[in-house]
């Protein structure tokens, strides 16, 4: 498939979450099954050197990021919202483009110098890949680079990304 035939696969739906928000919705893609496994199979040729851990963030990023860690042959740390975790936390807080919200992680699943690939369904203003890249620095993982399916570059994210020294690729705009 070519990436223009994957871009169709997205769905947008205007005014969601709230007026003016034009929402692109990855889900349409997922249901695809030849979309979604090159998909997975493009993110994962983006990657030049494996990481130890794909840092996956909820929830559509779990999605990617999992399918993502079984390709590549690594670990998967999931950060999510605040208070979902059973274990000993550590936590975030970022804006959003339509809000904000606190990401947690638990403060063992990595460990110092563990090389993290931060991964998500959607880059739009970079908060939320910004912050689960402060959860995992500190507690010593090395950011290698941040991966999504769809980055929306008007909204600043892959420059600010880039601004923190992250490495940045997404398959579409
Ligand atoms: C969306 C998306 C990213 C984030 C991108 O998630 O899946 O995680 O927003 O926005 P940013 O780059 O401006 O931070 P959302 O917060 O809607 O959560 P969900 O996946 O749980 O629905
Ligand atoms: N789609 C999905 N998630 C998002 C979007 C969007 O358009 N904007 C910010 N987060």
């Amino acid at each position: 498939m070519t990436i223009d035939q994957l871009r169709e696969l997205v769905r947008t739906i205007p005014n969601y979450p709230k007026p003016g928000i034009q929402f692109r919705d990855v889900t349409t893609l997922l249901l695809h099954q030849q979309g979604l496994s090159e998909t997975v199979e493009r993110l994962a040729v983006s990657v030049a050197d494996k990481p130890d851990l794909i840092a996956a963030i909820e929830a559509r990023g779990f999605v990617v990021g999992a399918a993502l860690a079984v390709r590549l042959g690594c670990g998967l740390l999931l950060i999510r919202k605040d208070g979902k975790l059973p274990g000993e936390t550590i936590a975030e807080d970022y804006a959003l483009e339509y809000g904000k919200d606190r990401l947690a992680m638990h403060i063992d699943a990595c460990t110092i110098g563990q090389r993290v690939l931060i991964v998500d369904d959607l880059l739009a203003t970079g908060g939320t890949a910004l912050a689960a890249a402060r959860l995992v620095r500190r507690v010593g993982g090395v950011i290698t680079g941040a991966r999504f399916v769809i980055d929306l570059p008007e909204l600043g994210g892959g420059k600010a990304l880039r601004a923190d020294g992250i490495e940045v690729a997404a398959l579409m705009e």
